[in-house]
């Protein structure tokens, strides 16, 4: 029964092998955007540019978008003042905007307050109790508010002092619930489930398959689905029952089918998603509730989760209580959004949480960003060695010698023609701190053969001048930061285009299959010269000074509650540290 269900979804799935759909979860509306938040969007946004990128032909869809309804967003809302509706709106479009300067390009941003999902979620509810999967019984247990879901009493902490219960996952508190609800057959999923997990490469990093896999071993209880009205009214009411609203989470997966168009004729162009983008704390929503909904429905599950792990700061889980969440805004005006771009993908590795400090990020962005891309693109659109502000033509003579005669140029080639193939398959696992290592090797190799060159004795008036070498120089520093600007457009999109363009490169050529030619496989195809785009600056990556990571530090330390007598002036301190 089970493999003909999934063989018959396969033969539905192979249908739409054209279409590429990707999503990022849909973020809660209770609070503003910080970088982990973004971080999301970001892998997401960088893998569909990288296959946008490998292939034209495929119709890539990016969706985002926020989820709106549950008691926390009515509490948050309450908390402000603000009514509901506008609450929501006024977040919503937050998120919108760090999307939008961040350079996400999405396809649609969701809302599930809007009547094109509310119609999908009553379809999807029909189609499950239609099917059998949906019963109605007394339910009790520990509520999660800021979870949005029941825990077992294996999923608590007990505090003695007060008598009070926690998550001992997320660490917030739990209300005892006794209600009558909807509740949805699960147990009856767990093989289902297991078999899509176990799917090669199904579920990224691998780690994550285990994880998923440690809890399907346990029998799975049923869930419920929906929420009496008048404890939880923010929210969508059950199809022909308005004493009950549907569970949160039931609701927000449900957007992924609304985006794209369900339950309208078509949507199945884009079913399933190729990969679904989602933190670590979401996986079981994802990992089994998910699979066990759409099977249930008669739809196929998704391709690929790519799982990633948190970002904490200082080596501390951002919260608002320690007043330590990353706004993105706030970390653009230091680094840009480029540089936080770079630096959440250099840095961020999908396994393990990683650590966000500024100390960090302003070495790496100096280093890579700064030194040794922009410096070496400055250094070669420079006026005293480059008067006619072009992208020269090599001259075949001295092209063979210097690769042959200097070891700079032949590392330099070596590392160029192994650029594509190996960020290629950097590319296909999301493995973008590699991807960013590779183009920064072949960056360093193209500085070192710039120096080793010592172009500057080869210009007009020197006792060595030598226009056709230093021109052939100069060639192959460009076509080094061309390839690795083109390789490094999925994660700098704003900087890898003015890199291009100040090299004049036309659109067109800006593909993945233009990495196959190139001074390194081809020396004797390439064109002619072409005039450096006059408009663009050669200055790509300002360095940043640590005055203004210091001073936008002090900042956000006098808006936090100041103890009451400090030794050291904090600014001191950190000085000290920093040296
Ligand atoms: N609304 C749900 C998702 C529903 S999807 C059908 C939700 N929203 S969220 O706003 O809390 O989180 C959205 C994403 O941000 C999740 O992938 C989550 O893992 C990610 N992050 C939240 N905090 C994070 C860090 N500190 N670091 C990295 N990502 C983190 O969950």
């Amino acid at each position: 029964m089970l493999i003909r269900r999934l063989k018959c979804l396969r033969y539905l799935g192979t249908r739409h092998n054209s279409s590429h759909y990707v999503t990022t979860p849909i973020f809660y509306v209770n609070a503003a955007p910080h970088i982990g938040h973004l971080y999301s969007a970001v892998i997401a946004d960088a893998h569909c540019r990288y296959q946008r990128l490998r292939n034209p032909e495929k119709d890539v869809r990016l969706c985002t978008g926020t989820d709106e309804h549950g008691t926390k967003i009515q509490q948050a809302a309450a908390l402000h003042g603000i009514p509901v509706p506008k609450y929501c709106d006024d977040i919503s479009e937050r998120y919108r905007e760090v999307f939008r300067s961040a350079s996400i390009q999405t396809e649609d941003f969701i809302r599930t307050t809007e009547e094109r999902h509310k119609r999908a979620v009553a379809h999807f509810w029909r189609t499950l109790h239609g099917r059998g999967h949906i019963y109605s019984a007394a339910y009790s247990g520990w509520y999660c508010v800021s979870d949005e879901t029941f825990l077992t009493d294996s999923q608590l902490r007990l505090d003695e002092s007060t008598g009070s219960r926690y998550s001992l996952e997320s660490g917030h508190p739990v209300e005892w619930t006794e209600e009558t609800n909807y509740m949805f057959r699960l147990s009856q999923f767990q093989d289902d489930v297991r078999h899509w997990v176990k799917q090669k490469a199904r579920i990224r990093p691998a780690k994550f398959e285990k994880i998923l896999l440690d809890s399907l071993s346990e029998p799975l209880p049923d869930v419920s689905v929906s929420r009496p009205s008048n404890r939880v009214h923010w929210a969508i009411p059950v199809p022909d029952d308005d004493t009950q609203t549907v569970y949160v989470w039931l609701d927000a997966l449900v957007n992924y089918l609304s985006s794209v168009g369900y339950p309208n004729e078509g949507y199945t162009a884009n079913w399933p998603p190729a990969q679904q983008v989602i933190g670590k704390d979401i996986l079981k929503f994802h990992g089994i509730y998910w699979p066990a909904f759409l099977l249930a429905a008669g739809l196929e599950p998704p391709g690929q989760l790519f799982v990633h792990s948190h970002w904490t700061v200082d080596g501390q889980k951002m919260s608002k209580s320690r007043h330590n969440v990353v706004d993105p805004f706030q970390a653009a005006r230091q680094y840009t959004m480029e540089g936080l771009r770079y630096f959440l993908l250099r840095e961020g590795v999908a396994h393990s949480d990683g650590n966000y400090s500024h100390v960090k990020a302003q070495r790496i962005l100096n280093s890579e960003l700064a030194d040794t891309l922009g410096n070496l693109l400055s250094r070669a659109c420079a006026k005293s060695l480059n008067p006619g502000q072009i992208y020269p033509s090599a001259n075949a003579e001295h092209l063979a010698d210097l690769l042959r005669s200097l070891d700079a140029a032949k590392r330099l080639q070596d590392s160029l023609l192994q650029l594509s193939e190996r960020c290629a398959s950097h590319y296909e696992c999301n493995h973008f701190h590699l991807v960013a290592d590779t183009a920064m090797a072949a960056l360093h190799a193209a500085n070192n053969f710039f120096e080793s060159s010592k172009p500057w004795t080869l210009k007009a008036g020197a006792p060595d001048a030598n226009p056709p070498r230093l021109e052939t120089i100069i060639a192959m520093t460009m076509d080094a930061l061309r390839l690795c600007g083109i390789v490094l457009q999925p994660i700098i999109p704003q900087l890898a285009t003015r890199l291009l363009d100040k090299l004049s490169i036309p659109t067109a050529q800006r593909g993945w299959n233009h990495l196959a030619h190139s001074l390194a496989t081809s020396p004797a195809s390439l064109g002619g010269s072409r005039q450096l785009d006059g408009q663009t600056s050669a200055l790509l990556f300002q360095r940043i000074l640590e005055e203004k990571v210091v001073k936008e530090q002090d900042e956000k330390e006098q808006q936090k509650p100041q103890p009451a007598k400090r030794s050291k002036s904090k600014k001191k301190e950190r000085r000290e540290t920093m040296s």
